[in-house]
């Protein structure tokens, strides 16, 4: 049944190219349809575990070498920094409370380390809410956990080796490592 859930799921992202409104409606279904399966499991324990360099703990639920669909545990108060992948994504709270903000990207990327950035969404996201992250370069993102916080992330393709963190008050980035974080927090 789990298994059935998630394939669903994986079945749709596939046929529309792992990302846009049609994902994110099978999101909502899929994470509906998880619910009572996982009402008296512990998500951890019917997938495999993945590191983050932002969450205390980010579980596979599907991965086939290229399309990933995972969860991620998101402490209450834990400020993910603006940041992207070099890939669109569909994100989805299962349960808890976020804040989430997406940003355009303005600038043609000519400049290192200047990136003119505009707010485009600054949502409060929680149980069953989804969103819908574009190709790059408007692929930039962050989020603050209002409440411990589980979301669901399709990830429909390699992720890049080197991540931009941006701090939009100051139009600056900075390149790190996947893997890595800022030092100084990141921008929010
Ligand atoms: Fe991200």
């Amino acid at each position: 049944m789990y298994d059935d859930v998630v394939l669903a799921l994986v079945d749709v992202a596939k046929k529309h190219g792992g990302y846009g409104d049609e994902v994110a409606d099978a999101m909502k279904t899929c994470m509906s349809a998880l619910r009572p399966l996982l009402a008296d499991e512990d998500p951890a324990l019917v997938t495999y575990f993945r590191k983050s360099a932002h969450t205390s703990g980010s579980r596979v639920l599907y991965y086939d070498g290229f399309l990933g669909v995972v969860f991620n545990e998101v402490k209450c108060g834990t400020i993910i920094p603006i940041h992207n992948h070099g890939l669109p994504e569909v994100v989805g709270v299962y349960s808890g409370s976020i804040l989430y903000r997406t940003y355009n990207r303005l600038d043609n990327g000519d400049v290192p380390n200047v990136a003119e950035l505009s707010l485009r969404e600054e949502r409060l996201m929680t149980d069953g809410d989804v969103s819908v992250l574009p190709e790059p370069p408007n692929d930039i993102h962050g989020l603050r956990a209002l409440k411990d916080t589980l979301v669901m992330n399709i990830i429909p393709g390699a992720l890049q080796p080197v991540r931009q963190y941006y701090y939009p008050s100051e139009s600056i980035y900075i390149e790190l490592p996947a893997g890595t974080k800022p030092a100084d927090g990141g921008g929010w």
